[in-house]
Formats: C-alpha cells, sequence, structure tokens
C-alpha cells in the first residue's frame, strides 16, 4: 500500500486532482495496489482556515507520505496579501522543505494533437524532450532580496527591489548529476541553458556542468545561451533531448514548451529529492482561478503527473505506460477538453476526461 499527500490546492485543483486520483486508482485495479490518500491543505484555502498558506501539518503530511500530489495554488483574490501569506509561497515553501531540487519536465507531443499547437506540424512533430529545472535555488531562494529605500546623492529616498540569482557548487553538481542521468536514460544529448556571456552565477554553473560531465564520457554536452534557447525552442524543438536549467530559466522556458505540445493542461512534472526522499507531482500549470468550479480544466497535466508518481516514487514502469497509453487512446478516439478541442472532435467535461481515461486504464 502506497500512502498519498493529497494537496488539492486552490482553482481548478481540486477537480483535476480528483481525475487523477480515480486514474491511480484504477491503475491500482490493474497492478493490485492499494492507495490510501490524505487530503491536506495547500495555498489560499490553507490561508482561510489557518491564516498561513503552508500549515505545518500539511508538511507532516506531505513528510509521513510515500509521495505527494498536488493540484495548483493561487487566486487573484489573494493578490493584494503580503508576499508570505500567498498562496505561490507554499509551493515554494514546500519544495524547499521537502528539498525538491530537482524538477523534471517532459514536453512529449502527442501526434493526436498535434493540430492544437500553434507551431506547424512538421516542426514539432516527434518532440521529446526532458526539462531538468532546479527547484531550490537561484533567485527564486536567494538572500539578500526584498523592497528598500536608498537615498541618492540629491537626498531623495528612491524603492529598490532587488533579487539574488545565486547557486553554490554544490547546488549545480546535483542538479548536473540529475540531468546526466537523466539525459543518460534517454538519447543521452544534455543541453545545458544559462546565460554565461552576462552573468558570473552562469558562468560557474557552466564550469561545474563541464567538470561533471566527465563523469557521463557517454552523454554529449552542449551550452545555450537561454535567450538563443528560447528561440531554438519552438524553431527547432526536436533538436533537444534533456535540457538542464536553473530555477527561473526552467520556469520560463517550460511554459513555452508547453505550447509545443498545444496547451499548458498537458505537462506534467515530478519533483524529486535524494533517492528514497518523498517526491512531489503536480501540473506544470496553474490554479486558472477562471475555470474553476465550471468542470472545463484540462486533468490531462495531472494525470501524467500520476503516471510519473508510478514511474520515480513507485518504479512501476508497467502502470506509467498504461496511464501514458490510456491517455493515447482517449486522445486518439477524439476526446477532448475545451483547451484542446476542435470541431469534430468529442468534447468532454474535466470529469468525463478522467472516466474515459479511467476505462482504458482498466480495458487495455
Ligand atoms: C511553476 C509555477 C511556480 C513557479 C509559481 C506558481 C510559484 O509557475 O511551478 O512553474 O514559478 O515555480
Ligand atoms: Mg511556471
Amino acid at each position: 500500500m502506497y500512502k498519498i499527500a493529497l494537496l488539492s490546492g486552490d482553482g481548478i485543483g481540486p477537480e483535476i486532482t480528483a481525475e487523477a486520483k480515480k486514474v491511480l486508482e484504477a491503475a491500482g485495479k490493474v497492478f493490485d495496489i492499494k492507495f490510501e490518500f490524505t487530503p491536506a491543505l495547500i495555498g489560499g484555502c490553507a490561508y482561510e482556515k489557518y491564516s498561513k498558506p503552508l500549515p505545518d501539518e500539511t508538511i507532516k503530511i506531505a513528510r509521513s507520505s510515500d509521495a505527494v500530489l498536488l493540484g495548483a495554488v493561487g487566486d487573484w483574490k489573494y493578490d493584494t496579501l503580503a508576499p508570505e501569506l500567498r498562496p505561490e509561497r507554499a509551493l515554494l515553501g514546500i519544495r524547499k522543505e521537502l528539498n525538491l531540487y530537482a524538477n523534471l519536465r517532459p514536453v512529449v507531443i502527442f501526434d493526436e494533437l498535434i493540430s492544437s499547437s500553434a507551431l506547424k506540424p512538421e516542426i514539432i512533430r516527434g518532440t521529446d524532450i526532458v526539462i531538468v529545472r532546479e527547484l531550490t535555488g537561484d533567485v527564486y531562494f536567494g538572500t539578500p532580496k526584498g523592497i528598500e529605500v536608498r537615498v541618492d546623492e540629491n537626498g531623495n529616498g528612491v524603492r529598490y527591489g532587488y533579487n539574488n540569482m545565486i547557486y553554490s557548487e554544490n547546488e549545480i553538481e546535483r542538479i548536473a548529476h540529475v540531468a546526466f542521468k537523466t539525459a543518460r536514460s534517454r538519447r543521452k544529448k544534455l543541453c545545458s541553458v544559462d546565460k554565461a556571456n552576462v552573468l558570473d552565477v552562469s558562468r560557474l554553473w557552466r564550469e561545474i556542468m563541464i567538470d561533471i560531465s566527465k563523469q557521463y564520457p557517454d552523454v554529449e554536452l552542449s551550452h545555450m545561451y537561454v535567450d538563443n534557447a528560447a528561440m531554438q525552442l519552438i524553431a527547432n524543438p526536436l533538436q533537444f533531448d534533456t535540457i538542464v536549467t536553473g530555477n527561473i530559466f526552467g520556469d520560463i522556458l517550460s511554459d513555452e514548451a508547453s505550447m509545443i505540445s498545444g496547451s499548458l493542461g498537458l505537462l506534467p512534472s515530478a519533483s524529486m529529492s535524494d533517492d528514497g526522499s518523498v517526491a512531489l507531482y503536480e501540473p506544470i500549470h496553474g490554479s486558472a482561478p477562471d475555470l474553476k468550479g465550471l468542470n472545463v480544466a484540462n486533468p490531462i497535466a495531472t494525470i501524467l503527473s500520476a503516471a510519473m508518481m508510478m514511474k520515480y516514487s513507485f518504479k512501476n514502469n508497467e502502470a506509467y505506460d498504461l496511464i501514458f497509453n490510456a491517455v493515447k487512446s482517449v486522445l486518439k478516439d477524439g476526446y477532448r477538453t475545451k483547451d484542446i478541442f476542435k470541431d469534430g472532435d468529442k468534447l468532454v467535461s474535466t470529469s468525463e476526461m478522467g472516466d474515459v481515461i479511467c476505462d482504458a486504464v482498466l480495458n487495455f
């Protein structure tokens, strides 16, 4: 039996995690695995109840679980809260608390959805990339940071806002190992994305990537500046196998890469620490407050995140394949949520999409 902390969060979070839970349970039937789900609050809903977005109880539940399934956090109504009370802070908080420094964001294009992408079919067909994003460092967590008044030469107070883009060599080394191992299990090409032509932190990043590459002679390492990478990703995504990059560059590039696949609602992610520690699985998209409660959100990114849980936390590649292929087959059968719907498709709601995927899992 596996214990899963269910952190549904805000907005569409509860709807999409409910579908992922259903699909996990269906896969559980096939593989004779039992799951015990323990719900816990995170984000705005936690703030409502405990006046903080990441209650200790939630961390405790996450720590004592075998894996964490997270929906999404955030709502416009919290935009005016102090930074430390905002829902997004909970996401950063739990990543830090569980030391989830390695975030894997696979970008694959389902043939069935090629026409949903804004990009030309011949450019994107066959795209299969994993973005390895460092998740607990960089400008997200660096200090000093803040907004403060400084007095200029004329004696006037001027407000400054600042963050610190900082990485220690240890932080770069450990993400490098994850990235090289990921590339090794794939097509053995690793592209490290940085801004080493301008930033010192990137110079260190690149130096260490080169150092660590000596331990992985079978993996071909290349480097790309982040601005160029942003362009290359949509100009020629097929050139990429595994990408490794820092927290903020990875955040931006993964949203960009989701447009290759046609919708932000399709991309899953796994956030991991050292072997044997609890990992967290969540879609890369946000809480979409405008879609909340409408039963229209696309649950596929969360369902595929659950599939990644089967693979990475429970070492069950068969269950991963089963869920992945079930998603593929329902897309082939023409089922589409609103975000990927085109004339002639079968329009389904969030829960109907979950249902047809469950059916496919059970009847494969
Ligand atoms: C993501 C999100 C988060 C991030 C936000 C919501 C804090 O954009 O997971 O990509 O920036 O990491
Ligand atoms: Mg993001």
